[in-house]
């Protein structure tokens, strides 16, 4: 099979990682890829959200399957626009519809699906410039801090946690005004609720589904989980917490009345669904839907998938998921992100990179995020630069793994954090 991976991160390098050591794959491409997925297929310089230059690359190359890694592609409809055109429509696409891909794409949406399939979320109310006396009222009855979404995508950055009313009713207008552009046209206000997050990663026919190693992401630049949101630090699975209990109540409270209610919305919906959830007090509550793989949890999750995962993609694809196994490696799997000194703030590019083949021979695996090869060797090109992920019996050993591989690896102003997990 030939097959066309979309997307350029450290989650791209990992799927493409897993997706070449199938036996079924004659031929991967990767658009536009990166310094690391060089290993595991060809580089092709098209972007992932130029379907007409895809779909020229996907009849000229005769690809079978088209993998889509970011949203940016799904919400602006490559499956509905693959599917519609009789020359590309016989191309798998792992991945939703565009209506599916609102799940991500408008929390106003997800909101409200949510609401009309009970599946347990924080309280909201959806805000425009014309009820926004309804949203200052709402937060009014609403206790510290304050929740804001933006509702279209904002890159990560269209959520603002709020310590008081005064400030929570101003960015409320400032959203409303153009902060995030038309984005935040629409704003949800949500009650804020209070417990440990993870990430449920599930991988559905539409009727049929699996769902893949849980992990825990880690997102913010400092240890102990401070300072600024960043793109993630670094991942673990699995999560001791998403016990069978929890997990149970996960299926059947998030799960099934998810893939249940996109039937009932007549909502194909053809791939990845990750739940970020939120445990409060021992029940799973969904803080967001996405609709791909998560970044960096995604590096610790293929390493845990023994499965062939090409096969479990042609489940999809078929519409029989059922009928292809999923074996899960009872290892624990960790994720160090190594960083650019100054990320997420401003930081400097083209730092030469030492010890990669030294921490590669320590049987650590390297994801690559923002690399680049040059005539000298490779180099950063990104804020975050590289996943170093390892195998363990346990967290600990797992994480030392990593540390040990990381210690290899040197540039200019390195930075990794060396508490991922602490919480766990
Ligand atoms: P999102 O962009 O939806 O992933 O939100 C970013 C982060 O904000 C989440 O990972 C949570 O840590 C936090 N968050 C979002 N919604 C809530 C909520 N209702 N209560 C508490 N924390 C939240
Ligand atoms: N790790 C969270 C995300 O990918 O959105």
């Amino acid at each position: 099979m030939k097959i066309l991976l979309l997307g350029s991160g450290g989650r791209e390098h990992a799927l493409a990682w897993k997706i070449a050591q199938s036996k079924k794959v004659e031929k991967l491409y990767i658009a536009p890829g990166n310094a690391g997925t060089v290993a595991q297929g060809e580089n092709v310089n098209i972007k992932a959200t130029d379907f007409p230059a895809l779909k020229a690359f996907a009849l000229e190359k005769g690809i079978d399957m088209i993998v889509v890694g970011p949203e940016d592609p799904l919400v602006k409809g490559i499956y509905n626009s693959f599917k519609e055109d009789e020359t590309t429509r016989h191309i798998a696409i792992i991945g939703p519809t565009a209506e599916g891909a609102q799940l991500e794409g408008s929390k106003e949406f997800a909101k409200g699906f949510m609401m009309r399939h009970h599946i347990p979320t924080a309280r909201y109310k959806s805000i425009t410039a014309e009820n926004l006396e309804e949203g200052l009222d709402f937060l009014a009855t609403l206790k510290a801090p304050y929740v804001l979404k933006a509702d279209g995508l904002c890159a990560g950055k269209g959520v603002l946690i709020l310590p008081t009313l005064e400030e929570a009713q101003r960015e409320l207008k400032a959203m409303l005004g153009g902060m995030f552009g038309s984005a935040s046209a629409t704003v949800v206000i949500e009650e804020f609720l209070s417990g440990i997050e993870c990430s449920v990663f599930v991988l559905t026919d539409g009727e049929h589904y699996k769902v893949l190693p849980v992990a825990k992401d880690y997102k913010r630049i400092g240890e102990g989980d401070k300072g600024l949101n960043t793109g993630g630090m670094g991942s673990v699975s699995p999560v001791p917490f998403a016990d069978d209990r929890f997990m149970e109540e996960v299926r059947t409270r998030i799960i099934e009345p998810t893939i249940n209610g996109l039937k009932e919305e007549k909502i194909l919906y053809k791939g990845f669904i990750f739940l970020g959830l939120i445990n409060v007090e021992g029940h799973p509550m969904v803080i967001e839907y996405n609709v791909r793989m998560g970044d960096p949890e995604t590096e610790s999750v293929m390493l845990r998938i023994q499965s062939d995962l090409v096969d479990l993609f042609e489940g999809v694809d078929a519409g029989n998921l059922d009928e292809h196994p999923l074996e899960i490696d009872p290892r624990t799997a960790t994720c160090v992100m190594l960083v650019s000194g100054g990320y997420p703030e401003a930081y400097e590019k083209g730092k030469l990179m030492t010890g990669l083949e030294e921490a590669a021979a320590t049987g650590s695996i390297l994801f690559h995020a923002g690399t680049q090869r040059t005539q000298e060797g490779v180099v950063t090109n990104g804020g975050r630069v590289l996943a170093v992920c390892s195998y363990g019996e346990n967290k600990a050993n797992a994480l030392e793994r990593c540390f040990h591989a990381a210690s290899l690896i040197n540039f200019d102003k390195k930075y990794f954090r060396r508490d991922i997990g602490f919480d766990l």
